[in-house]
């Protein structure tokens, strides 16, 4: 018995490698450095879904993503005159998604991912009181997903970083969100379920739910005014600091990197400059006291806390960034689950059983 199935090997995909003891992370076999930053969120998903487009021009696979955030808005009236509002932002976006039609059809996978960028802004405007916003075809995924949550139109800067965002976190070897997902797809299972089993298991603070309270930390901190006795009395506690620490990684996620630096590209223009500075202090005192604390574990920074000031930045409210990670991690699911449909057979690992037994003379 292996726990937590720390080092055991499942299933091969095509689809990303991580190597934790390099840092390094590959996306149909480029470096993430080499694509966050660099392409949008349509072009990573059309390289990432080659087995399920097949040869879909980039330029088709856009109008077509474009076209799903458009039809979804019949969607809309139901959030208007539902509960939807009333919920916290993630359990209402599933609840959304669960009333999608299910398939495997490319226009069920593309509905999937244009789903969050026009639920979840439309769900922010009501609970607000504001009018929404109606998605457009001559937007890009990014452009229009901003542009729907505030109500006027993003600038360059803030589409360019939030489709680093997303492409960085699209996709990530077999994490628990997307394992869950490919143990539902290898039930026979539509892709509706694939991504709902995804949502479930990324909302924990161990995986997609830790952004969140790495904000929460942070004004911790500042109102404490103390780095170091902060974080000392926490880890004293037993408590984890939220954005450090890695299943894989034993060197730093490579992932905190790429996000870092659209982060300091921003800062030096002025963006939140402060926040980011004194986030960046505690990163280095929080390292160094992890490593004083646990020193044969290697607890470096994760892609979690970079993602918080990322989407801090973009002046996204802390309560939508699961969801936000979960808008670009479905393609991701999909990917995987197409994957285990195409390649894979039932996944059923067995458990040891260490319950009560009958009594001998029953036996
Ligand atoms: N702060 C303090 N201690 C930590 C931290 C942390 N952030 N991370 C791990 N440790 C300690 C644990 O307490 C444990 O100590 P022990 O052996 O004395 O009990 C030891 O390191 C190993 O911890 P595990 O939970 O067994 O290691 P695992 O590989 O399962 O942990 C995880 C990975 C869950 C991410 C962990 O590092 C953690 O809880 N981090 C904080 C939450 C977080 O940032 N989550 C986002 C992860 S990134 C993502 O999923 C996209």
């Amino acid at each position: 018995m292996v726990s937590g199935l720390e080092g055991v090997v499942v299933t091969r995909t095509r689809l990303s490698h991580v190597d934790g003891e390099n840092g390094a992370l590959l996306i149909c076999g480029l470096h993430i450095e080499d694509i966050a930053g660099h392409q949008d969120f349509e072009t990573t998903t059309c390289n990432l879904w080659s087995h399920i487009i097949h040869d879909m021009p980039l330029q088709t696979f856009r109008e077509r993503l474009a076209q799903a955030r458009c039809e979804i808005i019949e969607y809309l009236d139901v959030i208007e005159c539902a509960e939807y509002t009333r919920m916290p932002t993630y359990e209402a976006l599933r609840a959304m998604i669960a009333l999608l039609p299910d398939g495997t059809s490319i226009d069920d996978a593309l509905r999937l991912i244009a789903a969050p960028a026009v639920f979840l802004p439309a769900i922010v405007r009501i609970r607000h009181g504001e009018r929404i916003v109606y998605p457009s075809m001559q937007h890009g995924h990014s452009h229009d997903f901003l542009h729907m949550l505030r109500g006027t139109p993003p600038t360059k800067e803030d589409i360019e970083a939030l489709d680093a965002y997303l492409v960085t976190v699209i996709d990530h070897g077999l994490n628990a969100s997307t394992f869950a997902s490919r143990v539902v797809a290898s039930t026979g299972a539509n892709l509706n379920s694939c991504v709902l089993a995804g949502m479930g298991a990324l909302l924990g603070p161990l995986h997609g739910g830790a952004p969140g309270p790495v904000l929460d930390m942070l004004d911790s901190i500042e109102v404490h005014g103390d780095i170091a006795s902060w974080c000392r009395r926490e880890l004293d506690s037993g408590a984890r600091l939220m954005g450090f620490g890695h299943r894989i990684y034993r060197v730093r996620d490579p992932r905190a990197d790429v996000l870092k630096a659209v982060l300091d590209k921003r800062a030096a223009k002025g963006h939140f400059s402060e926040r980011v500075i004194f986030a960046q202090r505690v990163e280095q005192i929080a390292l160094e006291l992890l490593r004083q604390k646990k020193p044969d574990r290697s607890i470096k920074t994760n892609v979690e806390f970079y993602t918080a000031l990322l989407l801090e930045n973009l002046q996204i409210d802390r309560t939508l960034f699961t969801a936000v990670f979960a808008m670009s991690r479905i393609a991701g699911w999909i990917a995987h689950a197409i994957e285990q449909k195409q390649d894979g057979r039932l996944l059923r690992p067995q458990s040891e059983y260490i319950g009560a037994k009958p009594n001998s003379s029953q036996v």
